[in-house]
């Protein structure tokens, strides 16, 4: 969604922070802005759709040593050049770009009206530079501080100033703000992806925090104008890691990636001795954990797939019954938190706006929540009491590949623990560290011979409508690999438990819906089989996602991926059908990496 850039320092700001929005249009956005000052006065260039499109507007060599810029997803207002930020004042004195949701904005906005203040565009935003202009404070920080005080919502907000154009504001509540310090410059960012070209030393700001940022260095106070210290760490990326390298996508390459990804998951977890796993940061005793009656996992889109396995999984390992429900419709309904429950969320960027109300409802009602995350210092890690990382890097494509796999690691390695706290028998823990162990070479397996896949994608390509099926943990794979396919190829695909079939979808099986049927070869073959039957009876074509050794008849095409234990089955199934849906996009050339009307981090409601 949004992203934030900002730059001073003694070269020109404007092709750094062009270069800096580029790095941030994989969140999706639909507008974008800059604002320079020089010489004691703004410039401010603003267009609706793609960067390129502000590039276009711009002088040959905009001039100003200072600027911030910003990349907006549309909330209050639609996508348009007025709407796009920076937003400033009336007189143009000052200009602000916020990533966030101002909740007290109407209020804010009839009172300035009433104080004779005209509003050019229909964002939240404007309110805040209007406050901060008629603020009497004598320096820009003091202005900025006094405006966010009357602010209720989330902000990340960056502030600069034609009448003091060696400084950059900036304030976080809720909403990312990173200080990026470089050799007399400074950047700042609201993600490290449009930072890391220049520096790897950052600041992150906590809420509530503000930043006078120069080109020698940066301040921290609270809101109330407190001194803070804070000292630059290095951020845990490289700028390797946002290039593309020799892919075509980043979906591509991220998909590429996982059998490293999953090494780094599993590095220092195993514990060989124990049979079991062990995690730096759970914060949970053995003494804590036998006493957990329930676990309850949450998360949105993907991350809730990956909890619904979740579930599945720590519930045959550990026998602890456990469940998944989407954040977003968890933390509506006044939930009960019980005291036996463990509270699980998952969350790829740490900022998914629905995730972390969850985490904070949990916890005002005095609940333990514990998070699989893969930003590293986000906002819901922080507000977990504790978890593991993924550490797979960052992920630039808008849909999740290798962040799915590592969580469904993750998951295993839980189960694991907790099992081996309870009831499962060391030869068992030994069996299923084996099988993790082998992930990584089965996974290159997959992506060195894709020639099945493809074909499959190539067939499929051609359709209007499809349907996954599966059962037991086939059905989470099911559920992935048609959301991945709907989210990058635009093709409909809905997944369905292969139970339910008969129950209503079969009415829409004909010629025209291909059947992609999660099969593998467990103890549900046999039923599996019979409602590929079914299918093919009313000719449904049917892509068999299977295992060496596994016969289906009644099948078109056949993708056969190594076989694991049961509980790793579905990251080996999965991935090939994120091949898949990455072939099928290929062929219908859609923008992949960025799918339409789709954010990488969904910080909004
Ligand atoms: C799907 C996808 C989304 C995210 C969801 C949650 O490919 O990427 O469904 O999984 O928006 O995002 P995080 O994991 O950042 O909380």
């Amino acid at each position: 969604m949004c992203g934030i850039v900002g730059y001073v320092g003694r070269q020109d700001a404007a092709p750094i922070l062009m270069e800096g929005l580029k790095r941030l249009e994989y969140r999706g956005y639909d507008s974008a802005g800059i604002a320079l000052a020089r010489s004691k006065k703004l410039k401010l260039f603003k267009a609706q759709g793609k960067v390129q499109a502000l590039e276009a507007i711009l002088p040959e060599q905009p001039k100003g040593q200072i600027g911030i810029a910003h990349t907006r997803w549309a909330t209050h207002g639609e996508p348009s050049d007025v709407n796009a930020h920076p937003h400033p004042d009336g007189a143009e004195r000052i200009a602000v770009v916020h990533n966030g949701i101002i909740e007290n904005a109407p209020a804010l906005k009839a009172e300035l009206e009433a104080s004779g203040v005209v509003f050019r565009s229909d964002t939240d935003t404007e309110v805040l530079a209007h406050l901060i202009a008629q603020s009497d404070a004598p320096n820009l920080a003091d202005a900025v501080r006094s405006a966010l005080r009357r602010i209720q919502g989330a902000y990340g907000v960056a502030v600069i100033a034609g009448d003091q154009p060696d400084q950059i504001i900036v304030a976080r509540n809720g909403s990312p703000v990173i200080v990026g310090v470089g050799n007399r410059e400074m950047f700042v960012a609201s993600d490290a992806a449009a930072l890391v070209r220049h520096t790897q030393q950052v600041v992150y700001l906590n809420d509530g925090e503000v930043a006078t940022v120069t080109a020698e260095g940066f301040e921290t106070s609270t809101l109330d104008a407190a001194p803070v210290h804070k000292t630059p760490v290095t951020a845990p990326v490289a700028q390797d890691d946002y290039d593309k390298g020799a892919h075509e996508h980043f979906m591509v390459k991220e998909i590429a990636e996982q059998p490293d990804a999953v090494e780094r998951m599993l590095q220092g977890r195993l514990d060989l001795r124990f049979n079991s796993a062990h995690f730096g940061g759970l914060n949970l005793t053995p003494r804590e954990l036998i006493d957990i009656e329930r676990i309850k996992i949450l998360g949105c889109g993907s991350a809730y797939i990956s909890a619904c396995n979740g579930a599945y999984v720590i519930e045959q390992l550990a026998r602890i019954p456990a469940s998944a429900e989407p954040a977003s419709e968890f933390r509506y309904r006044n939930p009960v938190i019980e005291p036996g429950t463990l509270y699980i969320a998952v969350s790829q960027s740490g900022e998914t706006l629905d995730t972390l109300m969850a985490v904070e409802e949990i916890k005002r009602k005095g609940g333990r929540v514990i998070g699989i995350i893969n930003a590293v210092g986000s906002t819901i890690a922080r507000a977990c009491d504790g978890g593991l990382y993924l550490h797979a890097g960052p992920e630039i494509s808008v849909v999740s590949t290798k962040t799915f796999t590592s969580t469904l690691v993750g998951f295993a390695l839980l189960g694991l623990y907790f099992g081996r706290i309870r009831d499962l028998a060391p030869t068992a823990g030994e069996k299923l560290i084996k099988a993790l162990q082998a992930l990584p070479e089965q996974i290159r397996q997959i992506l060195d011979d894709t020639a099945a896949i493809e074909t499959a994608a190539t067939f499929c390509a051609k359709a209007r409508d499809m349907y996954f099926i599966g059962r037991g943990l086939g059905f989470p794979v099911a559920q992935e690999g048609a959301l991945k396919l709907k989210e990058v190829s635009y093709i409909h695909a809905e997944a369905y438990p292969a139970s339910e079939l008969k129950h209503g979808p079969l009415a829409l099986v004909t010629p025209e819906t291909p059947v992609v049927a999660v099969l593998p070869d467990d103890a549900l073959l046999d039923k599996n089989l019979s409602s590929i039957a079914e299918v093919h009876a009313r000719k449904g074509p049917v892509i068999a996602l299977t295992h060496p050794g596994v016969v289906c008849a009644a099948a078109d095409h056949h993708v056969v991926v190594p076989k694991s234990v049961p509980e790793l089955d579905p990251i080996l199934l999965g991935v090939a059908l994120q091949i898949m849906a990455y072939r099928c996009a290929l062929i219908l050339e859609r923008d992949i990496d960025q799918p339409r009307n789709l954010a990488k981090s969904v910080t909004v409601e």
